[in-house]
């Protein structure tokens, strides 16, 4: 009997779960390649050693390392972009109350799609200025919910601070100094893209159907919220508040291997030889506790030492969460807010990914290989 053309093409082709090594399109915003990260062509040690946030954010959105004159252009267009209406901001100090930061996080966002004039327009350009938008309104999205759940009004947005320090303002209602800015805008510039990992990929599908800019974010970040992903950060810091001290370090990891547990911030589908991102948030995070946060020094112990078991006993490497907890933390940063600042770099790379998408689009649309009950009379 002729098998129908899905059928036939499900039998050739290879299942391969969780689509583990399978090549599902081509992108020319990020390489990973021999364990190095690259954004179009520019490598992040070189990146976070020479260059700011906001001017990465317009190599992966503009698609070009901007002129001085463009960069100034850039970041004074993201500043005067930060207000949310004052709606969007009541609903989300609302939920906070009782609500996790990134379900906050993905309700304002969604809000905020009523509110954009360009939201029904996907040409480059509409999606374009949507993506300056979400990238300067997301963290006044969340510090809303930061600062509703303890208690505190939101700080406003101040002119003269930086993307990273002003969203450093914004959570903690203090100016940080130079060392802490700089170890933020680190993180920033390591977070903000990698390629088609599981929320960038998420954004793709839901534009492959040519939808919508705001509805492709909404799907990243609820992608990114699970632990296995970018949920890990916050996981990984719960775990080490855990652990809580050095002496107690071989006990929980003994049991935690004993319960088959997940050791959060470790392991990667695409590095085995590790993250390249975590060597580097680990040096400027604990570089940052040395000169300016000594009461952190012992929790990089820990967290050096947890490491070294991973990699000794399960040749397990740390992935870019696992440091960005411990440095975040000694930021005075809350814990709950870890992987919401995670949405407030990526959105760079999800933006470009969607709009790379629907520049060169095909529906997204796998096939299946079917292991349910044989056809069968009702
Ligand atoms: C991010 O894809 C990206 O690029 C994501 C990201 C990005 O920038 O977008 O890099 C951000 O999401 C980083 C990953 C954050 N997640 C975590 O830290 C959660 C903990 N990590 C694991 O869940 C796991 O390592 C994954 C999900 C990250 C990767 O898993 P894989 O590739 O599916 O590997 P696997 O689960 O098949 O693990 C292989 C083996 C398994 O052992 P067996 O079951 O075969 O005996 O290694 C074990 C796993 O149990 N293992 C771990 C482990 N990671 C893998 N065991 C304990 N703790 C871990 N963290």
């Amino acid at each position: 009997m002729a098998t129908s053309t899905a059928q036939g093409a499900a039998a050739a082709a290879t299942l391969s779960k969780g689509l583990d090594g399978i090549l599902a399109g081509e992108t020319a915003i990020c390489n990973i390649q021999n364990d190095e990260l690259i954004y179009r062509g520019y490598e992040v040690h070189d990146l976070v050693d020479h260059a700011c946030f906001e001017d990465v954010a317009h190599v992966l959105l503009v698609g070009h390392k901007p002129s001085a004159a463009e960069s100034a252009a850039f970041k004074a267009e993201l500043v005067r972009e930060r207000a949310v209406p004052a709606e969007v901001i009541e609903v989300v100090q609302r939920a906070a109350r009782a609500s996790h930061p990134m379900d906050c996080l993905r309700t304002g966002v969604s809000l905020l799609s009523h509110h954009d004039p360009d939201t029904a327009d996907n040409s480059p350009a509409a999606n374009l200025r949507k993506a300056k938008r979400l990238l300067a309104k997301i963290p006044t999205l969340i510090a809303a919910g930061t600062n509703a759940r303890h208690g505190r009004g939101l700080p406003q947005p101040d002119a003269s601070l930086g993307h990273a320090a002003n969203l450093l303002w914004m959570l903690t209602g203090k100016k940080h100094g130079e060392r802490a800015v700089k170890v933020f805008d680190v993180s920033l510039i390591l977070y903000a893209e990698h390629e088609f990992n599981a929320s960038t990929f998420t954004a793709r599908i839901i534009s492959s159907t040519l939808s919508d800019l705001h509805s492709a974010v909404c799907g990243g970040i609820g992608a990114l919220k699970g632990p296995l992903h970018g949920g890990a950060n916050e996981a990984a810091m719960a775990m080490l508040q855990e652990v809580g001290t050095f002496d107690n370090i071989r006990s929980f990891m003994d049991k935690a291997f004993a319960t088959k547990r997940k050791i959060m911030g470790f392991g990667h589908r695409v590095y085995k030889r590790g993250d390249t991102r975590a060597g580097v948030l680990r040096k400027y995070g604990m570089e940052y506790a040395g000169n300016e946060k000594p009461e952190f020094n012992e929790w990089w112990r820990i967290a050096d030492a947890v490491a070294k078991i991973m990699l000794d006993e399960k040749k397990i490497h740390p992935n870019v969460d696992f440091p960005c907890g411990v440095t975040y933390w000694s930021l005075g940063l809350d814990v709950p807010d870890f992987t919401p600042i995670f949405v407030a770099s990526r959105i760079t790379g999800w933006s470009a990914h969607i709009m790379e998408q629907m520049a060169d689009n095909r529906l997204i649309r796998p096939l299946s290989n079917y292991v349910g009950p044989a056809k069968r009379p009702w």
